[in-house]
Order: C-alpha cells, then sequence, then structure tokens
C-alpha cells in the first residue's frame, strides 16, 4: 500500500485513512494507495463495510493540479472511483474541510458520505479550464438534480454541508471526531440492514423536472455571458449525457469531453492563474518568522469615491474603520456615498439589511486627525499632487501611534518620497487600490525602499483579510500596471491615427478577451485623468519621443466621455451605450495629417500586437527592474486589475504561449517601423534568444 493510505480493521469495518499534506490532492500516489485499500477492504471477508477519511485539515481538494499537462500514469482517478463504487460492502465517505473536485467525486463514488458541520463541497474544476472528469457530472445531477449540479458545475463554488444535506450530496450532519463519527455511521448502516447505494444508480435527481428546458436555458446564458470560455459548455453536454445515458456511457462522454478540455490552451492559463495566485504571497526576501501586525482597527483620509471604496472594503471585512474628510459637508457626501453603495447591494440582493447595517456601524467618519491616533493602520486616498500628500503624512506622523502602518493609495507618485515626509519611513506602503475599490480583486502592494519587513507582511496580510489579490510591487512611475496601461492606451491611440476608429480598436482587444476596449474604459474614467499623467510623461520622457495627440484634441473641445456625455464616443443621457461621435472624425483625420500619415485600414491581428505586446515588452523591463517579483505577479495584476481575460493567463504567460521568439520578431518590426517607443526589452531579447519563458525565468538565476 502507499505511504499516504492507511488500512485499520475495526472489528468488522475497515477504516482506510488518507495523508497527503496540505490538501490530500489526489496525486497518482494516492490514488494508487487508494485504489489498493479499497481492493483490500473487499477482499477481507471479516471486513463488512469500509469508513473512508481524511488526515489534516480537509478531506481530498481535488485532483493533482500539478499533474494536468503531464503525461497521466495510472490509476486514473475514474478507475478509483469504479473500484469504490463497485466495492460489495457499504461505504462511508467522512468528510471534513473541503471535498473538491475529484475530492467530491471520491465521495460521490462512496455509498454514503457524513459531513461535519462547518465542511464544504463543491466541483470548481471549471475555474481551471475543466470540467469534473472523474463522474461528478454523472453522479452528482442523479442526486442534487440537474439545476442544482449545473448552479455548482457552472458556478464552480462550494456549498456548506447543510446544503449539501438538503440536496442530497451528503446524508448526514456531525460534531466532533471524524474516525468516530465515521465508525459510528458505519456500524449503523450494518444494525439497520442498509447495504450497498450506489450514486450511479440513482435517479431521483433526474426525475420530475424538464431537463432539456433547464439545460437549454444555462446554456443560452453561458453563451451570452462567458462568450470565449472553452470548458463552461462542455460541462454542459455533460451534465445533459447524464440525462438520458447510461452510467456507463455517459462516463464515458464525461471523460472525451473532459480530456478536450484538459488539452485546451485555456486550461492551461487557468492553472497558471491558479498557481499565480499562491505564488504571489510569497515575498523571496521576507525572513520566515516575519510576523504581520495586527490590524484591529484601520483609518481612510479622503472621502472620494476611492476613499469610500476603501472603508467599505475595511467594513466588509468585519474591520471598524474611521474616514476622515476635511470638513463636515464633504463627511456627510462621503458617509452618504457608503450608505448609497450598500442599499444598492441591498436592492440587487446581494446583501441583507442586517448586513449593511452591521458594516454601517463599523464606519465612523470623523474630522479630526486627533481620533487617528489609536488605528492601526491609516489609507490615505487623497488628491494625486504631492504638495497634498505631505501634508497629510505630515500630520500622520505627528498624532498616530508608534507602530501604526502608513499607507498611501497613491497610483503613481513617489512612495519614497512620501515615506520621506515621516520620521519612520520603514512604517509606511503603499496599498494602491482600484477603482471601485470595494469591487476590485487586484491591490498592489508597494514596496518602499526603507519599507520594513514587518510592515510589508502585514500590508500582505491586511490584503488577505480584504479577500484581495495583493501583488507586491517596488516604486517607479505608474508602478507596475499603470506603467503597463501607459504604453498600451498610447498605441491604441496610435493607431487611431494611422487609421483605425475607435470601435474598430476596441472591438478587437474585446475580441481578443479583454473586458472592456481601451477607448470605453477612458470614456468611462474620464478624459482629464489621463491628461495630467500624460503632462508629467512628456515632461520627464527624452523630447524625441512622438506623443499621440487624439486624447488631447477632445480634452481641449471639453469632449471628457461619459461624464460630459461625449468622447471617443457619444452617449444619450442617462444611458452608458457608446455611439458614434461625429466629431471624432475630422480630428482623427487632422491628427493623422498633421504628421503626414496616410491612413488606411488595420487588420484585427496588427491592431491587437499593437497594444498587448506594447504590454508584453513593458513588462519584460519592470521583470528585469525587480519591479514585480516574478511574471506570473504581472499576470494577476492584468487579470484582476485590468479586464485582461483570464483564460489567456495575463500579458506574460499569453507571450510565453504564443513563444518569445515570435512575438519579439512582431516586436522588432514594431521597432524598425514605428521608432523608439518599441525598443526591444533585453530581457525579452535574452529568453528570446534561449528558447526560455518568461515564466520560467528567475531574477537570482538570471545570470
Ligand atoms: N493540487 C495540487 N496542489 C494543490 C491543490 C491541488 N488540487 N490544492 C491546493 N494545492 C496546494 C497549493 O498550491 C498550495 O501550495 P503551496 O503551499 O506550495 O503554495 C497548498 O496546496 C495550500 O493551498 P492554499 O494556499 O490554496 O490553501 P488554502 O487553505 O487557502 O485553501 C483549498 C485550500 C480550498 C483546498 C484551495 O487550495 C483550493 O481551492 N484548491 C484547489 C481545489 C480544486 O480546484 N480542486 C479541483 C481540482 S481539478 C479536479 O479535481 C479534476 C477532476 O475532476 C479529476
Amino acid at each position: 500500500m502507499s505511504e499516504l493510505v492507511r488500512l485499520q480493521r475495526r472489528d468488522e469495518i475497515a477504516l482506510i485513512i488518507a495523508d497527503n499534506p496540505p490538501v490530500n490532492a489526489l496525486g497518482q500516489a494516492l490514488r494508487q494507495g487508494l485504489l489498493q485499500a479499497f481492493q483490500a477492504a473487499e477482499a477481507d471477508s471479516r471486513v463488512r463495510a469500509v469508513v473512508l477519511v481524511c488526515e489534516g485539515s480537509t478531506f481530498f481538494a481535488g485532483a493533482d493540479i500539478k499533474e494536468f499537462g503531464k503525461p497521466p500514469v495510472a490509476p486514473s482517478l475514474p478507475e478509483v472511483i469504479d473500484v469504490i463504487e463497485g466495492c460489495s460492502k457499504p461505504s462511508v465517505a467522512v468528510i471534513h474541510g473541503t471535498a473538491l473536485g475529484g475530492g467530491l467525486e471520491v465521495a460521490l463514488g462512496c455509498h454514503y458520505r457524513i459531513a461535519r458541520a462547518d465542511a464544504r463541497v463543491g466541483l470548481p474544476e471549471v475555474k481551471l479550464g475543466l470540467l469534473p472528469g472523474a463522474g461528478g457530472t454523472q453522479r452528482l445531477p442523479r442526486l442534487a438534480g440537474v439545476a442544482k449540479a449545473l448552479e455548482m458545475i457552472l458556478g464552480g463554488a462550494p456549498v456548506e454541508a447543510g446544503e449539501a444535506c438538503e440536496y442530497h450530496i451528503v446524508d448526514e450532519l456531525f460534531e466532533g471526531d471524524l474516525t468516530d463519527a465515521g465508525l459510528a455511521y458505519a456500524r449503523r448502516l450494518l444494525q439497520e440492514g442498509r447495504g450497498v447505494r450506489r450514486s450511479g444508480e440513482q435517479t431521483r435527481g433526474l426525475e420530475g423536472t424538464d431537463n432539456a428546458a433547464l439545460i437549454a436555458a444555462r446554456h443560452a446564458e453561458v453563451v451570452k455571458r462567458s462568450p470565449g470560455l472553452f470548458s463552461p459548455l462542455r460541462c454542459i453536454a455533460a451534465v445533459e449525457a447524464a440525462t438520458r445515458l447510461p452510467l456507463a456511457e455517459g462516463l464515458e462522454r464525461e471523460r472525451e469531453l473532459f480530456l478536450e478540455c484538459l488539452n485546451s490552451p485555456q486550461r492551461a492559463a487557468l492553472v497558471h492563474t491558479f498557481f499565480a495566485e499562491r505564488q504571489a504571497a510569497k515575498i523571496a526576501d521576507l525572513p520566515v518568522d516575519t510576523r504581520p501586525r495586527e490590524i484591529r482597527t484601520a483609518a481612510v483620509i479622503g472621502g472620494g469615491a476611492m476613499g469610500v471604496g476603501i472603508a467599505l472594503c475595511f467594513a466588509n471585512a468585519g474591520v471598524p474603520v474611521k474616514l476622515l474628510e476635511v470638513g463636515d459637508e464633504a463627511l456627510q457626501r462621503a458617509l452618504q456615498r457608503a450608505r448609497d453603495t450598500y442599499a444598492t447591494s441591498v436592492k440587487r440582493g446581494s446583501l441583507s439589511e442586517a448586513a449593511m447595517v452591521q458594516r454601517l456601524a463599523l464606519i465612523e467618519g470623523i474630522t479630526d486627525y486627533a481620533a487617528l491616533a489609536d488605528v492601526d493602520l491609516v489609507v490615505e486616498a487623497v488628491f494625486e499632487d504631492m504638495a497634498v500628500k505631505q501634508q497629510v503624512f505630515e500630520r500622520l506622523d505627528a498624532v498616530c501611534k508608534p507602530g501604526a502602518i502608513l499607507a498611501s493609495n497613491t497610483s503613481s507618485l513617489d512612495l519614497n518620497a512620501i515615506a520621506a515626509f515621516t520620521r519612520h519611513p520603514e512604517d509606511v506602503v503603499g496599498l494602491h487600490f482600484f477603482s471601485p475599490a470595494n469591487v476590485m480583486r487586484l491591490l498592489e502592494v508597494v514596496r518602499g525602499a526603507r519599507t520594513s519587513h514587518e510592515v510589508l507582511a502585514s500590508a500582505m496580510a491586511i490584503g488577505r483579510k480584504l479577500k484581495k489579490v495583493a501583488v507586491v510591487v517596488g516604486v517607479c512611475d505608474g508602478f507596475v500596471g499603470n506603467r503597463m496601461l501607459f504604453q498600451y492606451g498610447r498605441e491604441a491611440e496610435f493607431l487611431l491615427e494611422e487609421g483605425a476608429t475607435p470601435q474598430q480598436v476596441d472591438a478587437a482587444l474585446r475580441n481578443f478577451g479583454m473586458a472592456m476596449g481601451p477607448f470605453a474604459v477612458r470614456d468611462l474614467a474620464g478624459l482629464d485623468i489621463g491628461q495630467a499623467i500624460r503632462k508629467r510623461q512628456r515632461a520627464i520622457l527624452p523630447a524625441h519621443l512622438e506623443f499621440p495627440t487624439v486624447a488631447d484634441r477632445l480634452c481641449a473641445a471639453g469632449m471628457l466621455g461619459q461624464k460630459t456625455g461625449v468622447g471617443y464616443y457619444r452617449y444619450e443621457p442617462g444611458n452608458r451605450t457608446p455611439l458614434e461621435n461625429p466629431e471624432l472624425a475630422p480630428m482623427l483625420a487632422a491628427a493623422s495629417r498633421e504628421k503626414g500619415i496616410e491612413r488606411r485600414e488595420l487588420e484585427e491581428r496588427y491592431i491587437v500586437e499593437r497594444t498587448i505586446y506594447s504590454l508584453v515588452n513593458e513588462g519584460a523591463k519592470i521583470l528585469e527592474e525587480g519591479i514585480a517579483q516574478r511574471s506570473s505577479d504581472i499576470d494577476l495584476i492584468y487579470l484582476n486589475g485590468y479586464g485582461f481575460p483570464a483564460w489567456r493567463g495575463g500579458p506574460m504567460f499569453y507571450a510565453d504561449s504564443v513563444g518569445l521568439d515570435k512575438v519579439l520578431a512582431t516586436i522588432r518590426e514594431l521597432h524598425a517601423r514605428c521608432g523608439e517607443w518599441w525598443k526591444p526589452a533585453p530581457l525579452l531579447e535574452k529568453l528570446a534568444a534561449e528558447g526560455r519563458t518568461f515564466s520560467g525565468w528567475q531574477p537570482d538565476r538570471a545570470g
């Protein structure tokens, strides 16, 4: 038997104990061990029932994701589950922690399932670009019904044990020791004469509803909501097979569809993202014994949209937060904004009245800096101007207690200069939230030259507490996200001067998978915001670099985007649908004429390469400069803050999958034709020459 699985006999019950830390992922050795343990229990004539438990913090958390993409090694999980389900002695899965993916499928292969009351079960494969490939799409609908099965398989979110019980996924809840509960349940089965009960032979879930109609409705919804995603439609096809085929044939169909997903580039990208999120929490030079400071109370300076959004993040996480504004009127406006945001969530049904009241009670409006004396963390979210930041940080330095963490939400200013306004630059860190802060998952944690290890660890811990994807970045203009966005936005504008319309550029990038096109985004944010950044860039960048002029022309004409009803697009009052701005065409013509450009039709592929590769080239520079720790951190920033399609894995992973040699060849052509902006990043040249990838590159191994 494998070292990861132990088989013990307790009277007439075989107790199978799996132990594969940290999450009991079902890797080959564990599968082998389970297979042998069930076969041994079957062969042992003294055994009348089987109990399966896991050691550690959780039941099986699924297949071993690290094995995907490698040659399969027997026994496969479906083979193991076949043996478990086929066992002639009743078996009980004892679930604690989370039974996810292949883990829940193992449990569904057992004849009975009991779960600790705080456990959760789910089929999250869709988030990895997969479908449940070990019988989940066939067994779950038979137990829980097609509607619930589709909800769980397409949504990927786990359900609480209580709910799993209601839907016949779990038979009974228990409290206390796993083994005791499992053995007691198995003894009861034997006493009551309840024998083998195979999920695959159940039909209850498939009866009494119009399954074809349910499936058609979900199909239409997926086509509308997730265009471009590969696995959801295959999940539906697999469940559909369960409604009309006998188990064995349904399992075969599931396998075919699973393999299609497994071999798709989307699976590779989404698995990359899974590990990227876990990697991001690791900071190479942070001593392992670094302890984050405890954050019991927080404060936010500035009650604009960003400040209020940040305050909501704290309240949502149950952290009491003080919101400071300069005068009572501004404070009341800020508090009203908080109330309005929650009221909208209540109206939409995503928040209960009681939760709203609870969260609002955690937000205390203040106008006096003296009230900040006892807070553990302050986040400054005032106007993006160094003189204003200076005033704020000097005041914070004077009133805050020793050890309080002083964070700035600056999106582009020099954090080291801000830290220098205080006596404790080691307590200063950047917490760059993205708008709307209470919605967007990304948090750039900006590490200043003097930020202490403890404060950096605390900032990452706060990110986790606020349920953000926290990514460490170094200090430079725009940090990672906005520094790359500057390149992307500029190239998009150059495309307008070459001959494209905003509609064409936006459509090409939406077709690529971006959540929004760059011009729709600019109209939403307001063109005046970028204007200040463009001015600053022009002042600091070499004079020979050429800039596009369309945005400035629109600003000069007072066309600032949605807030003025016209920008790159025109908007009817109260309607956000972008319509053609008839005044733009002459502006584009003038911009092209002044630069001596003959306008031409641009191919979609060219539009995508010119914008996306500008991200990649800048990303390579960022990586080499050590502003980001690893390429997957850059990917996370674009996936969670800039609407990059999850199924492409982020710009750096995308470049890796295209092939860095090909990417470099295109960038060289652009360099020759479009000038200095396109100078290839040295790291890109090096990796392309060596046939390597960004993902495989580590700064310390760079050489
Ligand atoms: N395979 C391999 N490694 C896994 C894993 C898996 N299924 N699940 C987690 N891990 C690893 C993580 O990478 C992490 O490793 P490092 O410490 O080296 O970074 C470690 O286990 C701990 O994971 P978390 O940091 O995520 O721990 P957590 O306590 O916050 O969360 C969890 C635990 C809820 C189980 C979470 O890890 C999780 O959601 N895991 C993935 C579950 C999943 O997607 N299962 C489906 C797999 S696909 C499948 O099963 C296909 C099929 O049908 C056959």
